[in-house]
């Protein structure tokens, strides 16, 4: 283990669970535990907790869950060493350093340093003679000096080692070259990866450059080249342009497609403008989004593969509590297009007019039916209703029940009607996939984490009653003595239980937060095990979970892997004969 475990143990006490969470979100007091709105996953009532008692959280909504250095590492995308540096700073404690978390994270500052120089370089090339036509495309799309320099946009020289070249000449290595995905590799030669290519340089949002997006300066394919995932890259989780718009004085965001929808968007003043990085929108830019802004503005391409996207984006940004209004635009096909157009004030009005997602869906929906046939309007009226019903308030169901009717010509009760049946289809539907769940206890009872399996689920429930009740009250290892490893079902259990034995034996902090061979989803699952586990420690209940165990595993007469080996080939026989 890289850090000493007495020096865990005493970060992990030094840093209470309530208060590093604390720092995120704001947490209510019921009962035994605390609650407040998961930072995870984006929610609008609370089902994120924290057990200030158990030392950890757990999120009842998207299931992650552990101790206060998981927390760090969830929270700020920090490895575990960082989250370790992070807490003991916090806490006023000096970090027992070891070469090999030290050469990690050496390795991580040269690529931001590294990344950093290549977007200098390329900014500089734009100025130089062979970025000429570079900078005529630049000027061309009507961005301005000030804004080039703003956002750091370059020129990739049409070369196989401009780059390369450079960059060595600072002192860096091929090896960083590779692993900051700047260079391709041909017969163990590296080459620059991007050449002649306008270069967007992607920022997290404390600014440093961790990927470059490259377009080219014609209508050739690829359009984009972009950086690949690297240590210090991750295009699910960052929104360019975010660095700068959180900044931003407006209480939304604009959400756009392209990296020049967002530079243009700045030049004219829009400063809340982000895009995400060439991929559909994520659950973590969502979440990403929902801690710096309550509203977005959608603003997707006017094309069908635009509007699907936006389709698909709304549920996403409304689950995250995010309120989410529609802008489209007509006689241009993205935002960069309409401002060199219309101009800035223009798409002001297109702002303000901006619809809400209601109006905009319900919009969607009106235009694919002709309502001058029966039929289709019949088809219309049904399936405005199947949305209408899902708003939460009267007065809006009132309002777009009304415009519906309108569009169809019915009246107003006839709408509610449909509106009403809509609702008991809703609910129905509902119970039924309740019933469903509640018919499969089974089924039920399997963790979420997929790669986590109950096999046995008599006695995996019990042995989440073990494992939960040791991590509370670890004295109880005491009383087991007759338990080991290998009669636990669930293999995930066994590793902790040996481990907590273990630690407990030689002296050592018993508790979640030590868990740090285990993956963050292996962690999120017992905390949810702690979590689910309600009221004082029970001697007697305990020890039922430890019979249980011990009876199940009797039953099915496995004890070791030769016992196994022996019962597969008595059924492979049975099988045999049989056939
Ligand atoms: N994109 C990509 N790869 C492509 C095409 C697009 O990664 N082959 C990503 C880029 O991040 C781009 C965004 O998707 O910014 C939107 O695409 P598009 O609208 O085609 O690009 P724009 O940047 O808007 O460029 P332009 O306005 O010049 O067409
Ligand atoms: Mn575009």
């Amino acid at each position: 283990m890289a850090f000493p475990a007495s020096f865990i143990d005493e970060l992990v006490a030094r840093n209470r669970i309530e208060d590093v969470v604390g720092q995120y979100v704001s947490l209510k007091r019921s009962g035994a535990n605390m609650f407040g709105l998961c930072p995870f996953h984006g929610e609008k009532t609370a089902s994120f907790s924290v057990s200030p008692d158990k030392g950890i959280y757990y999120c009842f909504g998207c299931h992650k869950g552990g101790g206060p250095i998981n927390f760090m590492m969830e929270i700020e995308g920090l490895s575990y060493p960082d989250a370790v540096r992070a807490l003991a700073k916090r806490s006023g404690m000096e970090v027992p350093e070891d070469e090999q978390y030290q050469s990690r994270y050496r390795h991580q500052e040269r690529l931001w340093a590294l990344m950093k120089e290549a977007g200098r370089f390329f900014h500089k090339q734009l100025y130089a003679p062979a970025g000429a036509q570079c900078l005529g495309y630049v000027q061309k799309r009507g961005l301005n000096k000030a804004t080039v320099t703003r956002f750091g946009i370059g020129f990739a020289p049409n070369s196989w080692n401009a780059l390369t070249d450079a960059m060595r000449k600072k002192g860096y290595t091929d090896q960083e070259l590779r692993d900051a995905d700047l260079v391709g590799e041909k017969n163990g030669r590296v080459y620059d990866r991007f050449r002649n290519r306008l270069m967007f340089p992607i920022f997290d949002v404390r600014g440093n450059v961790i990927g470059f997006g490259g377009r080219v300066l014609d209508d050739s394919k690829p359009k984009y080249l972009n950086s690949n995932e690297t240590l210090i890259f991750n295009k699910r989780k960052n929104l360019f342009g975010l660095n700068f718009a959180k900044k931003t004085k407006q209480p939304n965001m604009i959400l756009v497609e392209g990296n020049i929808d967002v530079v243009t968007l700045h030049q004219y003043g829009f400063d809340n403008a982000v895009a995400s990085l060439g991929t559909s929108l994520t659950e973590e830019q969502v979440a990403l989004l929902s801690r710096y802004t309550e509203q977005v503005v959608l603003t997707y391409d006017g094309d069908e593969a635009g509007q699907r996207a936006a389709q698909r984006a709304i549920p996403m940004l409304e689950k995250a509590g995010i309120q989410v209004k529609v802008l489209q635009m007509k006689d241009a096909k993205d935002p960069d297009e309409f401002l060199h157009k219309f101009g800035p004030d223009r798409f002001k009005l297109l702002l303000e007019d901006s619809s809400n997602r209601v109006e905009y869906q319900l919009n969607a929906i009106r235009r694919k039916y002709n309502l001058n046939i029966d039929d289709e309007k019949i088809k219309f009226v049904h399936e405005a209703a199947e949305l209408i019903c899902t708003l939460d308030s009267s007065v809006k169901r009132e309002v777009y029940g009304g415009r519906v009717a309108e569009a169809a010509g019915i009246s107003m009760d006839a709408m509610k009607l449909e509106v009403n049946k809509a609702f008991k289809r809703r609910i129905a539907r509902e119970k039924k996939k309740q019933e469903r769940i509640d018919l499969a206890p089974v089924r039920a009872l399997q963790p979420k984490e997929r790669s986590i399996r109950y096999d046995n689920v008599k006695s995996a429930v019990a042995e989440e009653g073990i494992i939960a009740q040791i991590l509370r009250e670890p004295v109880l290892l005491e009383q087991i003595s007759e338990l080991t490893r290998e009669q636990f079902s669930v293999q995930l259990f066994g590793r902790v239980f040996s481990l907590l034995q273990q630690r407990y034996k030689q002296g050592q902090e018993v508790s979640l937060a030590v868990l740090e061979d285990f993956s963050p989803e292996e962690i999120s699952h017992i905390a949810g095990v702690m979590q689910r586990q309600e009221g004082p420690v029970n001697e007697a209940a305990f020890k039922d979970c430890v019979r249980i165990v011990l009876a199940e595993h009797q039953s099915t007469g496995v004890h070791t892997d030769d016992d196994l080996m022996a019962l597969r080939s008595k059924f492979q026989e049975r099988k045999g004969t049989r056939a």
